[in-house]
């Protein structure tokens, strides 16, 4: 098939792939840098991104203002002319504060979920940084361009629409995730979202992305008219990406057996890889042990079984034993690491030779 460049406005990436966020400090500068230098759409998470600064202790807000102002810049030398995204979750304490730093680090696009971003045109007025809210249904994508357009005046550049098979938190119940082949498969999310744009006029680029590991998936999005895909687990077993080495291990020891759909303490289902601490969790064995970081709105600090920025952080330093690893549904794809370049030739390469059955130019 023949592919299109994706826009969001006039921020342009040759390929039509976004690397997603991931948190905590799984895609940073490097990963983030070697995606857009590759022509997809690299993104830093912004959730946290201060975790080993120096400093961190002392003051989180400090830290992960310099840590972001830095990451940013680190992923514009790696990539000058890349397209650079920072992924920022509306359910973080600091999220004025994020936005503003990404904004300041010179971001060319703010990718905002797990929550509604209704605030985020107010924090980003007077600059040029584009907003992709990330949704997982039509009813989201019309109830913020509505929103939008009455108090700011504006329609989101884009929108990334997350289905059920994806990595980390779920913006699903425990029973559509069970659905995530029938009801709630992304094909029929991305239809129904693609309707309810044209319906209200607000013809934005769709990302679509959530359990895509090859080319030809991306594609049959691509021919169904997403304008672009999105893709995580796939890339933490690159060269580049930021996880350490036990982390990566991690991916490519697993089975599909090892996938698992947790409750997290913030509220939402995520999906993860089983380990002794999810065991642990599971059988109710881990007491509440303190909130570090206060860094989630919606966070059930009181009862929580467990800190989930101190978990997250202890997988990012490779200390999985005290930790866990959020995955997508396809983890047990992973079979060894590659450069970011290669992955995404490959991914170029089996979107370049899909085709259409004959007398068909979209699904
Ligand atoms: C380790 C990991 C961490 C993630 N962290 C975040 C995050 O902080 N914010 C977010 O919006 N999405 C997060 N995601 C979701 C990804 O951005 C992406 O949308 C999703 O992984 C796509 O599905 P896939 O992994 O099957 O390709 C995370 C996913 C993974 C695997």
């Amino acid at each position: 098939m023949e592919i299109t460049p994706l826009c969001i406005g006039n921020r342009c990436a040759k390929l039509p792939i976004v690397q997603g966020g991931m948190g905590v400090g799984i895609s940073l500068s490097g990963l983030a840098g070697a995606v857009a230098a590759a022509g997809g759409i690299g993104t830093i998470s912004g959730v946290e991104i201060g975790f080993n600064w120096p400093g961190y202790r002392r003051s989180r807000r400090n830290a992960n203002r310099e840590a972001m102002l830095w990451h940013l810049a680190e992923a514009r030398r790696i990539a000058p002319e890349g397209v650079i995204g920072v992924n920022i979750m509306v359910a973080l304490t600091d999220y004025e504060q994020t936005v503003a730093a990404a904004i300041d680090g010179g971001a060319d696009i703010i990718f905002s979920g797990a929550g509604l971003p209704l605030s985020l045109p107010a924090l980003a007025e007077g600059s040029d940084v584009k907003l992709v809210p990330i949704i997982s249904s039509a009813k989201a994508a019309s109830l913020l361009v509505r929103n939008w357009r009455q108090k700011h005046g504006r329609t989101p550049d884009g929108f990334v629409l997350e289905g059920p098979l994806a990595g980390g938190h779920l913006g699903f119940t425990r029973e559509q995730i069970e659905q995530a082949h029938g009801d709630y498969a992304l094909e029929k999310l991305l239809a129904e979202v693609l309707a309810e744009l044209d319906r209200i006029e607000a013809r934005v680029p769709v990302i679509a992305g959530g359990g895509l590991y090859h080319g030809s998936e991306a594609a049959r999005l691509l021919a169904m008219g997403a304008s672009g895909v999105q893709i995580g687990t796939r890339f933490v077993t690159t060269k580049e990406c930021d996880a350490p080495a036990a982390f990566k291990q991690a991916y490519l020891d697993a089975s599909e057996e090892d996938i698992v759909i947790i409750q997290s303490p913030v509220g939402m289902p995520g999906r993860a890889l089983s380990s002794e601490f999810i065991k642990s969790v599971q059988l109710g064995e881990k007491n509440p042990t303190g909130c570090m970081a206060n860094c989630i709105k919606s966070c059930g600090r009181q009862a929580a079984p467990y800190c989930i920025a101190q978990a997250l952080m202890n997988a990012a330093k490779g200390n999985l034993k005290d930790g866990f690893t959020f995955v997508g549904s396809r983890v047990h794809l992973a079979d060894t690491i590659v450069p970011v370049k290669d992955l995404m030739e490959n991914l170029h390469r089996e979107i370049a030779d899909f085709q259409l059955p004959e007398g068909i130019d979209m699904i």
